[in-house]
């Protein structure tokens, strides 16, 4: 079976989720969570919040808002990956490395920066007045947030393609640096997926103030859906479905048949009022089991809280390994650990450990790991596969600094008993061989 492929994305809590966003993301990322040979990775991306809110109530609101929003709306929390960044330290800890291989020259150049620039130079400001240091290092958060679980795919809508891009850079950097660690995400721009209209025909979006909240009680969307703006053609007049935002909402919760019934009709003269009220009753339809959902996850907010500790206890398992992995390359390494400085390293490749591997008579395989001047090292423990013992092995390299010896016991691994050392070899010795290996690739 092929490796899954990753999707990631990130979910920004910054305001009450409207059917816009339902249409144009939550409903896509929920269908594409369904699907096999992928695992999906969906986070609220809560730091990223503070860039723009600087409300703590607002902030906290909108976290549990967007969490019950999506889990009310079918995403199987045991099925993806479904957490909080800010429960996640290893996505800090990312950003401060990439931090320190990112150019400023191309952050200087990230859209949303510059448009903040642009409104300042357009007002004859200071450049960079009002602009906080989060903004500009927006790219850098958000490319830990997809590298730090080595994702393959992100979908995000256009204006976030640059991101991917600079997270791709920062990536190639990062292993230009200290080798290849880094996984280098591709951009899904979803180009089919619905554009909503907005109660006054241009998109649904929070800053034309034009929204149609997602669970807003059914009393509400009536109204709301009242307001939509039409035409001046009377009821027997015959109207123009394909130039009617109601249409375009109405055709984006609709089935294929019901979508063809609303064209006819409208074009035979139907009265908005009566297109409205179909409207309203579709969507309302859809949006009822949901909204009735989202109220009770809502209610229940230590519930929601435990879902995201379990997300995060689950994302934590991929990132953690990663971040020691990525500590060591940086070289924030155990003093305990004697390294050979990196650039001798490559002159003495001739005289590298190595591993041995072979099977014993009780038909489980073996390795000795052992020093370029033939001194065995460690003996592992037998393993019922060679592919097991090459993932022991790959682990071995990667999980170095984590190497526990004990005397009676052994060599241990995360708790698990992995050989023992070879007599009078001391662990220190066994940790610098390993790390040597991962070094050379
Ligand atoms: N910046 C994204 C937005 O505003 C949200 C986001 C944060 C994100 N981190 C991410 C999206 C990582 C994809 C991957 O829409």
């Amino acid at each position: 079976m092929p490796a899954p492929v990753r999707i990631l994305t990130g979910i920004t809590p910054s305001g009450t989720p409207h059917l816009g966003n339902y249409a144009g993301a939550i409903r896509p990322a929920v269908a594409a969570s369904h699907q096999s040979g992928t695992e999906s990775f969906y986070f609220l991306a809560d730091y990223h919040a503070l860039i723009k809110v600087q409300d703590p109530a607002r902030v906290q609101r909108s976290t549990l808002e967007i969490a019950a929003t999506w889990l009310a709306c079918g995403l199987d929390p045991d099925r993806v990956w479904f957490y909080r960044q800010s429960d996640v330290p290893e996505i800090p800890e990312l950003t401060w490395f990439l931090t320190c291989a990112a150019g400023k020259g191309l952050l200087n150049r990230a859209h949303a920066y510059k448009a903040a620039v642009d409104v300042n130079t357009a007002a004859g400001e200071d450049a960079d007045a009002g602009i906080n240091a989060g903004l500009y290092m927006y790219p850098v958060l958000m490319a830990a947030d997809i590298l730090a679980f080595k994702a393959h795919r992100v979908p995000v809508g256009r204006d976030q393609v640059q991101h991917i891009e600079m997270a791709r850079d920062f990536a190639a950097r990062f292993n230009h640096i200290y080798g290849e660690h880094l996984v280098l995400p591709e951009a899904v721009i979803e180009e089919q997926v619905a554009t909503l209209p907005g109660l006054d025909g241009r998109k649904m979006s929070k800053s034309y103030d034009n929204t149609i909240p997602l669970f807003a009680p059914a009393a509400q969307l009536k109204k709301l859906i009242a307001g939509i703006l039409t035409d001046s053609r009377t009821p027997g007049e015959p109207k123009d479905p394909d130039s009617a935002h109601l249409f375009t909402l109405y055709r984006a919760f609709a089935s294929e048949a019901q979508a063809a019934g609303m064209h006819a009709a409208l074009r035979e003269g139907l009265a908005w009022g009566e297109a409205k009220q179909a409207l309203f009753e579709l969507l309302d339809g859809h949006l009822a089991p949901m909204r009735e959902r989202y109220e009770l996850l809502i209610a229940k907010p230590a519930e929601i809280e435990a879902t995201l500790q379990a997300g995060a206890t689950k994302a934590r398992a991929v990132a953690t390994p990663l971040l020691r992995e990525l500590r060591v390359a940086v070289g924030l390494r155990p003093l305990s650990l004697v390294t050979a400085p990196a650039p001798k390293a490559k002159a003495a490749k001739a005289a590298q450990p190595s591993f041995k591997q072979y099977r014993e008579s009780d038909g489980r395989f073996y390795f000795k790991l052992v020093q370029a001047d033939g001194r065995v090292l460690l003996q592992s423990a037998g393993q019922a596969s060679p592919k097991e013992t090459g993932a022991l092995i790959a682990r071995l390299k990667a999980e170095a600094a984590e190497l526990d010896h004990e005397t009676d016991t052994g060599l241990q691994l995360a708790g698990t008993v992995v050989g023992r050392l070879a007599q009078g070899v001391e662990l220190a010795e066994v940790v610098q061989a390993l790390v040597a290996l991962a070094e050379e690739g």
